[in-house]
């Protein structure tokens, strides 16, 4: 396994395998890295000749009050497990590599951002558009991988692709989960364990919002409210939101219809996390 700290240092790995008629697949990553990230990581090494992972805690993506320097980081242990994964290359640049002095410009998106996390934390998406529009014009994959656990994140990546022509497919990935439904998330780690047990409740909301359909419930503001108020029974829990959309507009639903996207972020404390249901 490679790592390279330089965009140069990429470029020219990625064309030698390109010259050897290798396919290549790109895992972008803010690291601190755990099973969520392994599945794909898995996904990427059986779908493509080559995997890179880039490792890049994106200042861009995070608001001013947000956990930009909190935000966890073990460059060492990542490093251990993509190299017993199997993975050919890390990118792991530093801030100047990405965003040097004198940056001017953006990748930004309009509806699908106005939603869910995009109207939670502005400039957000705007963020993460620009860093991976970046990793893919550095990389330039034949396949990328995202979780599905990021499901607002994951269909702006694919209108990004889509609207821009980006010569890539993006793969979503199924979210995985600890053994109390919790999705895995490096953000985990800031809870207490009070709140750690109490984010459980996030997936039984999910959960109990999954069975009410299967049992042919369709009235969203019935679905909504019920969710909130078994959220709002564990009294850690503070809701950021709980929300039915179209799974691929975004837009608030008014009727149930396939693709829904129920979506929900919560605080425990400090420490905010999401997750969601498609159904579909
Ligand atoms: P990060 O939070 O590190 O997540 C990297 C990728 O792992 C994302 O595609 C995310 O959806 C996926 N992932 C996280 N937890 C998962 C889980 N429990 N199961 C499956 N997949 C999971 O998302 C980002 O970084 C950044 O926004 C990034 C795309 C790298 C741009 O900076």
């Amino acid at each position: 396994m490679k790592t390279a700290e330089t965009i140069k240092e990429v470029r020219k790995i990625v064309n030698q395998w390109r010259k050897e008629g290798l396919t290549v697949g790109l895992v972008p990553t803010m690291g601190f890295l755990h099973e969520g990230h392994e599945s794909l990581m898995k996904r990427s090494l059986e779908e493509n000749d080559r995997t890179v992972v880039s490792i890049f805690v994106n200042p861009m993506q995070f608001g001013k009050s947000e956990d930009l320097d909190s935000y966890p980081r073990d460059f060492e242990k990542d490093s251990c497990i993509c190299q017993n994964a199997g993975v050919n290359l890390i990118f792991h640049p530093a801030s100047e590599e990405m965003y040097p002095a004198q940056f001017f410009t953006y990748t930004d998106m309009d509806i699908l951002t106005e939603s869910l996390c995009g109207s939670k934390r502005p400039g957000h998406f705007r963020g993460v558009c620009t860093v991976v529009s970046k990793l893919f014009h550095i990389v330039s994959p034949d396949r990328a991988y995202f979780g599905q656990k990021d499901a607002q994140q994951l269909a702006v990546i694919k209108k990004m692709v889509q609207d821009l022509n980006f010569d890539l497919e993006v793969v979503g990935c199924p979210t995985v989960r600890e053994a109390d439904g919790l999705a895995k998330s490096s953000r985990n780690t800031y809870l207490s364990p009070e709140e750690r047990k109490a984010a459980g409740i996030l997936h039984q909301a999910l959960e109990c919002a999954r069975q009410a359909i299967s049992n042919g419930e369709q009235d969203i503001a019935k679905l909504r409210s019920d969710m909130v108020q078994m959220i709002e029974s564990e009294p850690l829990a503070g809701i950021d939101y709980v929300e039915l959309v179209d799974g691929e507009t975004l837009q608030p639903l008014k009727t149930l219809e396939k693709p829904a996207l129920i979506a929900v972020a919560v605080k425990f404390g400090k420490t905010r996390l999401i997750d969601n249901y498609i159904w579909e």
